[in-house]
């Protein structure tokens, strides 16, 4: 199975090299376009505006608005925070980079909500997938073969208070994780700017940013950052640059 899952990495991978990105280097900040930007500058005032209001109402409400899985690396006062960092990420096995502590993703995640000081939601399945590299990859394998929608822990419990949304999530099999596709099923994403964000081990984005287009018609979905896994798990202060040099470009 193994070898299997491998060969098609690796076609992902050759592909990858004849477009000339490489692979095993920092990714560098994607070229921006300028309606991108004109779409979070838009979100970014509103968030402005909020604060300003939320500052006023301090005094009545100190009851938190945060995600239920914010994580303790984003601000503990969310009120008129506009930002969510959600995010699919698996430790355990993986491929190449062992049997790791904290997944690729969550590792660009969270550089992402410390840096634009964002709420965080890990979208976590409500059965685990094996901690087994190869035994993962059958059970993904069939969940994309069945467009399954795993039930996912949890949830976000204010999602109307949030204007940007980065969705972040791992390549698997050329898609995103099934359990990606119910968190977007879950929420109403109308009006909201998807900012997409991925790691991969050779597939690039792999077409994912526009079937995250397709998907949520209603939302405006952003050009988003891929980075390879192994990257973000080893080299991680170039990973944190490259973040920051794609969110300066964005206009955070
Ligand atoms: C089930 C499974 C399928 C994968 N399929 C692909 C793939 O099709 N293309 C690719 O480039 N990487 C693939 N990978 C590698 C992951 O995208 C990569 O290791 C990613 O960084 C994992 O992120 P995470 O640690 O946040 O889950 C796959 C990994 C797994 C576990």
């Amino acid at each position: 199975m193994k070898n299997r899952v491998i060969t098609v990495i690796a076609a992902f991978m050759i592909g990858l090299t004849l477009t000339a990105c490489g692979s095993g280097e920092p990714a560098s900040a994607p070229s921006i376009a300028e309606t991108d930007k004109a779409a979070v500058q838009e979100k970014l005032n509103k968030r402005e505006s909020k604060s300003d209001e939320t500052q006023a109402d301090d005094n009545e409400s100190d009851e938190s608005t945060a995600a239920t899985h914010a994580e303790t690396d984003t601000p503990t006062d969310s009120d008129g925070n506009n930002i969510l960092v959600a995010y699919f990420s698996r430790a355990d096995e993986n491929y190449n980079v062992g049997t790791i502590d904290k997944g690729n993703t969550q590792i660009v995640a969270e550089f992402i909500a410390s840096e634009v000081g964002a709420d965080s939601f890990h979208i976590e399945t409500v059965t685990p997938y094996p901690a087994d590299y190869d035994d993962c990859c059958d059970v993904a394998k069939q969940e994309l073969a069945d467009k399954a929608r795993p039930e996912i822990q949890g949830g976000v419990e204010n999602m109307e208070q949030y204007d940007i949304v980065f969705l972040g999530y791992p390549i698997w099999w050329g898609d995103m994780p099934m359990a990606v596709y119910t968190f977007m099923d879950n929420y109403d994403f109308s009006d909201k700017v998807v900012i997409p964000f991925n790691t991969h081990e050779g597939s690039g984005e792999s077409g994912t940013y526009s079937a995250i287009g397709s998907y949520l018609p209603n939302a405006q979905v952003l050009d988003g950052m891929a980075i390879q896994g192994q990257t973000a798990q080893e080299f991680s202060s170039d990973t944190q640059q490259s973040v920051r040099d794609w969110l300066d470009g964005l206009g955070f």
